[in-house]
């Protein structure tokens, strides 16, 4: 009760232009709070989870198999690209979104997107627009950069997620006291995950306007994904169906390998298809979760779903995803929560939902300054937006790549490369410590650079290092 009588008089404080949409936010957060506050104990249990049955996650080379009718531009124009643009590159030490970090050539995960699309359009002569969710944090600067693209053969909308207020752990009451969220509210507030997309879109009008333009499956994916391309095969299969019964939600996976962790799986559950993460999965199960052999595989986040299904659902308020609650600590130190919901986790809600296991190559999320210099090096050749691992690599594999603190900032990393080695016959690099490259350096096989504290190491110019331990002090 108190805490809708905190939400009140913080909505009291809205100037009329911004009362509607406040007003939508913090319905819609009283709803996810009061779900919160409801459901106690495990959202799974353990003992329902079954493997997928066999031809519920299909292997893409069977969907590739079917190949492609003449009238692709017309199943292409039922298509609607969006893009998750609510996070910030804080992570690599970034201000501002995300999306605005330069990945190769100057180009920014936006442009990469844009330049994608646009080939589409121009290769099929079709009109596949590109549709950001945009958070309260990254919807500013987005749209500023958006003139850049005027002139270019795709059409871009934005819509933006919620807005929803953190809560003080102890008194689980809101922080923030009125809706502003800068000065002292900055922290106040969070995009309340991924999964906020179904409402969102549809109280955009968005989602009607595509469904009235004659649009019928919207392709999601993270913009931090540079793997996540449109795929003609997979668009084809939802658009004709082989057993004639449409599929409304498909999830693209792919091959766990032990590096991934994160990530959570397909499984069958009470008679549908269920995404579990690993926070829900109780401590004394963690390691059968992660083991390679049970789990084969894990979500992608590529996510491939039927508009009018979305609005049939999201009216009958009948999309259920699990709450994940994500703790934090405030600048200032005080501890809170906020209550997050995943896309995919809505995969059970819909019908007829459908795996498709697709290679490695539509996985290629950039995280950290690690994967940054992968797909900034020659290991990966850019093409109409599109990163392909170079044809001169002989083992289809990425090396595993592990830079230190030193280098977490983009800036940082940046400046202690004076250009990018080449790559192409690495395996494993770990660098560590006060470490620079200078240019045209070679790595191959497994390096492994090591400045211990008070030492610095600078790679000259020209080295090839393979198979090596370099330590010590090394300045040029
Ligand atoms: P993250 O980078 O935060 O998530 O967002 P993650 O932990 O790596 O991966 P997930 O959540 O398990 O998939 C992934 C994408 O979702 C967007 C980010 O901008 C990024 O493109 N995102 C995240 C939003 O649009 N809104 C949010 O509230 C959170």
């Amino acid at each position: 009760l108190s805490v809708k009588k905190e939400l009140e008089k913080i909505l009291t404080t809205a100037p009329s232009h911004e009362f509607e949409h406040t007003k939508k936010d913090l319905d819609g957060f009283r709803k996810l709070f009061h779900r919160f506050l409801q459901e106690k104990g495990p959202s799974v249990d353990w003992g329902k989870i079954q493997r997928p049955p066999e031809d519920s996650i299909q292997p893409y080379e069977k969907i590739k198999a079917r190949g492609l009718p003449d009238n692709i531009s017309s199943v292409l124009n039922k298509l609607v690209v969006v893009k998750l643009n609510g996070g910030l590159g804080t992570s690599m030490g970034c201000k501002g979104p995300k999306s605005l970090i330069g990945v190769r050539n100057e180009n920014t995960f936006l442009d990469l997107t844009v330049q994608q699309i646009e080939h589409l359009n121009k290769s099929y002569n079709t009109d596949v627009p590109l549709v950001l969710m945009n958070s309260f944090n990254t919807d500013e600067d987005t749209k500023k950069i958006l003139q850049k693209y005027n002139h270019c053969r795709v059409k871009i909308y934005t819509f933006n997620q919620s807005r929803y207020p953190r809560i003080n752990k102890e008194s689980l009451l809101p922080v923030a006291k009125d809706v502003s969220y800068s000065g002292e509210n900055t922290e106040a507030w969070y995009p309340p995950g991924h999964g906020d997309i179904y409402a969102s879109f549809y109280n955009s009008g968005l989602l009607d306007t595509f469904i009235e333009e004659g649009k019928e499956y919207i392709f999601v994916s993270n913009i931090d994904n540079l793997g996540a391309t449109v795929d003609l095969y997979i668009l084809n299969h939802l658009m004709n169906p082989p057993n004639g019964k449409p599929c409304e939600f498909v999830m693209e996976v792919t091959n766990k390998t032990r590096a991934d962790v994160k990530g959570g799986t397909l499984t069958q559950y009470e008679g549908k298809l269920r995404l579990v993460e690993i926070a829900q999965v109780p401590k004394a199960h963690v390691d059968e979760f992660k083991s390679v052999s049970k789990f084969k595989i894990f979500n992608t986040n590529n996510l491939w779903i039927s508009l009018a299904a979305v609005k049939r659902l999201q009216e009958r308020n009948a999309i259920d995803m699990e709450i994940i609650v994500n703790p934090k600590t405030l600048d200032g130190g005080l501890n809170v929560i906020q209550l997050e919901t995943a896309v995919g986790a809505a995969i059970k809600s819909f019908e007829n939902s459908l795996g498709i296991n697709v290679p490695r190559s539509r996985f290629l999320p950039v995280k950290t300054t690690s994967d940054l210099l992968l797909v900034m090096s020659n290991l990966y050749s850019l093409n109409a937006g599109s990163l392909t691992m170079s044809e001169k690599r002989e083992f289809p594999t990425v090396p595993l790549v592990k830079l230190g603190s030193s280098f977490t900032k983009v800036q940082d990393y940046l400046r202690r490369f004076e250009s990018i080695p080449d790559m192409l016959e690495l395996d494993h690099l770990t660098v560590s410590g006060d470490v620079t490259f200078g240019k045209h350096v070679s790595l191959k096989g497994t390096v492994i650079i090591i400045a211990n504290h008070g030492d610095r190491i600078d790679i000259p110019p020209g080295a090839v290092l393979e198979n090596k331990i370099v330590s010590g002090n090394l300045r040029i």
